[in-house]
């Protein structure tokens, strides 16, 4: 549990007024990895570019928010959260060798948890314990990050961290050292991605046209930032959980000198095409059971165990999922990214 007391010893520094911020740290296995995007393309099959989605097995192509019920339409979840049938999805990374093909880079669980790579979901309550977020509603979506971006954003929400070969969950939120490009040199504990999502909703809206304005970040909240801080604007002033993935990416088979660019580049590639890095993204679809998500989020859980919540074992979590519907290589050594997506 090096995590816990590296992130914690963390957060006491950041609320020190407050006290430490639970959270809610969990493992949600690969449900599919899949050339659908039900969120930013709806209805596509396929979707313009490869994504890995963890959560409920109702996930499908196109989730119309006004009849796809994510909790009655799952029969089983790869979150060990068992009422959890949210549904959660990023980009995938590949290496590209020097021929020019290309290899998906596999996962790895995050510390401190067990099962096999997918997304390490968190939900963090309010700092403030005088007040209690709002769980989201049923239909809630939302976006962080741009599948198109090739430049760096002024919030830094997505990032990476060039991660040593271990102990290193410190400062788990984009602070330094993460950098939203991806790391340049050889990583001894693979790459670590983050994206936090925003604190603050208009009350209002389930979903927007960008995905993205019915949300926003707290006013004058910044990268190193944990956690719900209360501070709304009017625009959008009810204080929603902090949902927060955390991705690992285990590049330690290609960190070999005689596979990297001759000119010292690095060699891995977002499925978007964006060889920079600025280009990772994040989709939440919420499917949480009833009230499940506000009664645990009331009751402040921390790690992967609430009394509130129903668990289930990691082996359980790992049986639920989902076959491919776009039928194409994946997995090989390909000659194109899936999607034919040109390199930027
Ligand atoms: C997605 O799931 C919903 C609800 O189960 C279903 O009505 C719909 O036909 C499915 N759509 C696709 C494209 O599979
Ligand atoms: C391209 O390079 C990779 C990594 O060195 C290798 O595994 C693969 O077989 C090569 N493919 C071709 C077509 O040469
Ligand atoms: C938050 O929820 C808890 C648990 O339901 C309750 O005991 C507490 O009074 C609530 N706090 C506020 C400020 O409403």
């Amino acid at each position: 549990m090096q995590w816990k007391t590296l992130a914690l010893a963390l957060l006491v520094k950041h609320v020190s007024s407050q006290g430490t911020v639970p959270m809610m740290r969990f493992e949600c296995s690969q449900l599919v990895v899949d050339r659908l995007d039900p969120l930013v393309n709806p209805g596509s099959v396929p979707s313009p570019h490869l994504h890995q989605i963890v959560g409920g097995n109702s996930f499908n192509a196109s989730m119309d928010p006004a009849t796809h019920d994510l909790p009655a339409a799952s029969t089983c979840t790869s979150c060990t959260f068992s009422e959890d049938f949210s549904n959660y999805w990023t980009a995938v990374l590949y290496f590209r060798a020097r021929n020019g093909t290309f290899k998906r880079v596999p996962q790895f669980v995050s510390e401190g948890l067990h099962g096999i790579g997918g997304i390490t979901v968190y939900y963090i309550p309010s700092t403030n314990k005088q007040l209690n977020v709002t769980a989201f509603k049923p239909g809630f979506r939302m976006l962080v990050g741009d599948a198109a971006s090739q430049s760096p954003t002024p919030a830094r929400k997505v990032c990476h961290r060039c991660m040593p070969a271990s102990g290193d969950n410190s400062n788990i939120n984009c602070g330094s050292p993460d950098s939203q490009t991806l790391p340049t040199g050889f990583c001894a504990g693979g790459i670590r991605t983050i994206i936090t999502f925003p604190t603050c909703w208009d009350g209002k809206n389930l979903d927007s046209p960008d995905h993205k304005s019915h949300v926003i970040y707290a006013t004058g909240s910044a990268a190193n930032d944990v956690g719900p801080t209360g501070t709304c604007p009017k625009t959008h002033p009810v204080v929603i959980p902090q949902v927060m993935y955390e991705v690992m990416w285990d590049t330690r088979p290609f960190s070999k000198k005689e596979l990297w660019p001759e000119d010292g580049s690095q060699p891995f590639v977002w499925s978007t095409g964006d060889q920079k890095g600025y280009s990772q993204h994040g989709d939440y679809v919420f499917g949480w059971k009833d009230d499940t998500l506000q009664r645990a989020m009331n009751a402040r859980c921390n790690g992967d165990v609430c009394k509130e919540l129903k668990t289930q074992t990691p082996e359980e979590a790992m049986k639920c999922t989902k076959a491919q519907v776009v039928k194409e290589d994946i997995d090989g050594w390909v000659t194109t990214l899936p999607g034919d997506r040109m390199l930027f």
